[in-house]
């Protein structure tokens, strides 16, 4: 096989076979086929489309392309979640307790945040001594002990998608349907999911910013599993404005605390029940979403997602006093109120904007290499259809040593305000399965 056929072929809008998909992939991970002609075969993706068989193989042959992780000495379905990325999206941290508190086994392997969207494993690491550095082992005896343990990316998951992803970006084939689908689905599948829910966001703070685009994105993965033999779940939520109310790694970790204690922001409240219902659902705890709701709202109630919190913590290293005691976890040394500039009611919020504002407080990465603050970032208290007083605080900024004043202009700019009364955003756009 030539990769230059390969190529031609795919420019004239032919079909692969599986055997020519395994060829580039595992040619291309090992070095033989080179970066032009993997460029040129994507740009030839990106307007000739693969059809579902090849989305299939492609998704297949990047699992294959590095370790994959065997879970099968866990006991039950293990179910992985998947966001497609936002901003104040605590959602991990509230469903890992969640969902194990009601026997769902929740295996996860998460990343750290780049850019304006945050990482788990950063928002872990708020809490003094938790560690995601585990092994194996220990990671798979965890799950069988207590339904719950999180764990870093291992260095050589997919390695194929991390030498075309930095392909992509520099070639402009990274919004391509097939490519992103099987990228994220490579992931999970590589990291030992049984089944799958994903959260597929969409609005102006998400990748997919129209809800037709979010919405192929969510039906290619859905088919790319379920041709896979794992049953998956997509839900499509707003990513119009910073989900809850927190941006930043300990202030998020707090959020989560109020979440689960059932004090939560309503809009992540009300996607956790939705993500948390799926998974459980097709992990075979309840036969439907209204019956897991309730085992949700029922544990929220009785204190049992907050006491699996503390085990969960505990059993990583981490500090749980901070769950009855959220003033142990790192606190800024400043706050400053960020007033609106009118009155009327909010129309939008740029949430974009208020990840990246929050990430030059010292929130979030700008780089690869960046260090941290874990205590600092940003808390809304206004949200699309409230409504606001000229002066009156839109956020607080919760800072240590960064340069804030020009935070406030950004966070302002970010926030239109309308004299009009406008409607909060609807949450949950559709599920597909
Ligand atoms: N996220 C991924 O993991 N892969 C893509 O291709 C795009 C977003």
């Amino acid at each position: 096989m030539r990769m230059v056929d390969l190529i031609q072929k795919k420019r004239d809008g032919k079909l692969h076979t599986k055997e020519e998909i395994q060829f580039i992939i595992e040619g291309y991970t090992n070095g033989d086929i080179p970066d032009y002609q993997m460029s040129a075969w994507s740009m030839a993706i990106f307007f000739k489309d693969m059809n579902d068989d090849e989305r299939a193989w492609f998704t297949e042959a990047i699992v294959h392309s590095g370790d994959t992780i065997d879970l099968s000495a866990i006991e039950g379905i293990k179910v992985d979640k998947h966001s497609t990325g936002g901003v104040g999206d605590t959602t991990t941290l509230i469903l890992a307790p969640l969902v194990s508190s009601i026997g769902v086994p929740v295996a996860k392997m998460s990343g750290r945040g780049l850019g304006h969207t945050g990482g788990t494993i950063d928002k872990l690491e708020a809490m003094k001594g938790f560690s995601v550095d585990i092994s194996n082992d220990e990671f798979i005896r965890l799950v069988n002990t207590n339904k719950v343990a999180v764990m870093g990316q291992t260095d050589n998951l997919t390695p194929a998608d991390k030498k075309l992803y930095g392909l992509r970006d520099v070639t402009g084939t990274v919004n391509s349907i097939p490519m992103i689908a099987s990228s994220i689905m490579s992931k999970k599948l590589a990291a030992g999911a049984d089944a799958i829910v994903l959260d597929v966001k969409t609005g102006a703070g998400a990748f997919m910013k129209e809800l037709d685009e979010s919405r192929e994105l969510a039906e290619a993965m859905v088919k790319i599993g379920n041709n896979l033999e794992r049953n998956t779940t997509a839900i499509i939520s707003d990513m119009n404005q910073p989900l809850g109310f927190m941006i930043g790694n300990a202030l998020e970790v707090k959020e989560a605390i109020d979440t689960l204690n059932g004090r939560g922001p309503a809009d992540l409240t009300e996607l956790c029940y939705t993500l948390g219902s799926h998974m459980a659902v097709l992990a075979g705890k309840a036969n439907s979403t209204e019956e897991a709701r309730e085992l949700l709202q029922e544990a929220v109630k009785t204190g049992k997602a907050l006491e699996q919190f503390k085990l969960f913590i505990r059993s990583q290293g981490g500090d749980d006093t901070i769950v009855d005691s959220p003033e142990n976890l790192p606190t800024a040394t400043k706050t400053i109120a960020v007033p609106s500039l009118s009155s009327g009611y909010i129309s939008a919020i740029m949430a974009d904007e208020i990840g990246t504002s929050a990430m030059l407080l010292g929130a979030g990465r700008a780089t690869k290499d960046s260090v941290i603050d874990l205590a600092v970032g940003i808390e809304l208290h206004k949200k699309i259809g409230d409504a606001v007083e000229e002066g009156e605080a839109l956020v607080t900024l919760h800072v240590n040593d960064a340069d804030y004043e020009t935070v406030v202009e950004k966070v302002q700019a970010a926030y239109s305000i309308s004299k009009e009364e406008i409607p909060s955003p609807q949450l949950i756009y559709d599920v597909i399965s």
